[in-house]
């Protein structure tokens, strides 16, 4: 195949599992701990913000004690000697991407280390613990910060310039997703019907692995590194 001009990279909780971040859906996975509804829903902030606080509080203090791990610092290379464009969109909320060298990391469901109001939609990087009584540093007003995590029932960040790239590339790459929540796991038809090139990247066979061109199975750490090789060569 000629070498690929526009890769979309796609990943998900399964390539910060080597650096000790819970995925979401693997037995023992980071739901399981907790009912969706409880702690990822509007619906269940509005109803317990101290229990939603509480859960984000514990997970983006936890960030500290986690690092990048080989597959990270693979796509921070890619970035960096690709000749192409490169586009690398992430449902995980942490901030391993770019402590492993990617820049411009589109989160489309948000991130840990950022916090908004729901009153007057003020964005900021957002370090230490909220609570329900954390004033927003623009309004003031007490109540409303919120972790910037797109909920379920909320519409993903940048949706129409993802779209655009993954319709215009030839390259598109699934690594460490389950294919189980849309619209991400929509990216590879999307790809395939404007003529991309999809490999998927996963310890295990994901829900849409068959739609993929080529499914490669095994740790993060070992296929992402081989396969930037791959490309760089
Ligand atoms: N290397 C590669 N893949 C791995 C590894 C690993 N070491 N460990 C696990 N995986 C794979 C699993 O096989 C699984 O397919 O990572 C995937 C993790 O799937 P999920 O736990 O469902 O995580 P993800 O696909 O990112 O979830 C998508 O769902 O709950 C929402 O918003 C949340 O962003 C999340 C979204």
């Amino acid at each position: 195949m000629a070498e690929p001009d526009q890769i979309v990279i796609l990943t998900g909780a399964g390539i910060s599992a080597e650096s000790g971040i819970d995925t979401f859906r693997d037995t023992g996975g980071l739901w399981e701990n907790h009912p969706i509804e409880q702690v990822a829903t509007p619906e269940g902030f509005a109803k317990d913000p101290e229990l939603v606080h509480r859960f984000y509080n514990l997970r983006r203090a936890a960030l500290s004690k986690v690092k990048p791990n080989a597959a990270h610092l693979a796509l921070g290379r890619l970035q960096h000697e690709f000749a192409g464009k490169l586009t690398l969109v992430t449902q995980n909320v942490d901030d391993l991407h770019e402590r492993g060298g990617s820049s411009d990391v589109i989160h489309m469901h948000g991130e840990l280390l950022s916090a908004f109001c729901s009153a007057c939609d003020h964005h900021w990087q957002q370090l230490s613990d909220l609570s329900p009584s954390t004033p927003c540093p623009a309004c003031q007003t007490r109540g409303g910060p919120r972790p910037d995590i797109v909920w379920f029932g909320e519409m993903p960040y940048q949706m129409r310039r993802l779209e655009a790239a993954v319709q215009a590339c030839d390259l598109f790459v699934s690594i460490g997703t389950s294919g189980a929540v849309y619209p991400a796991a929509g990216f590879v038809h999307l790809a395939k019907t404007y003529g991309a090139r999809t490999l998927e990247l996963n310890l295990d066979p994901s829900q849409g692995s068959a739609v993929f061109d080529e499914a490669r199975h095994g740790p993060a750490t070992k296929l992402v590194p081989e396969w930037v090789a791959s490309v760089l060569a």
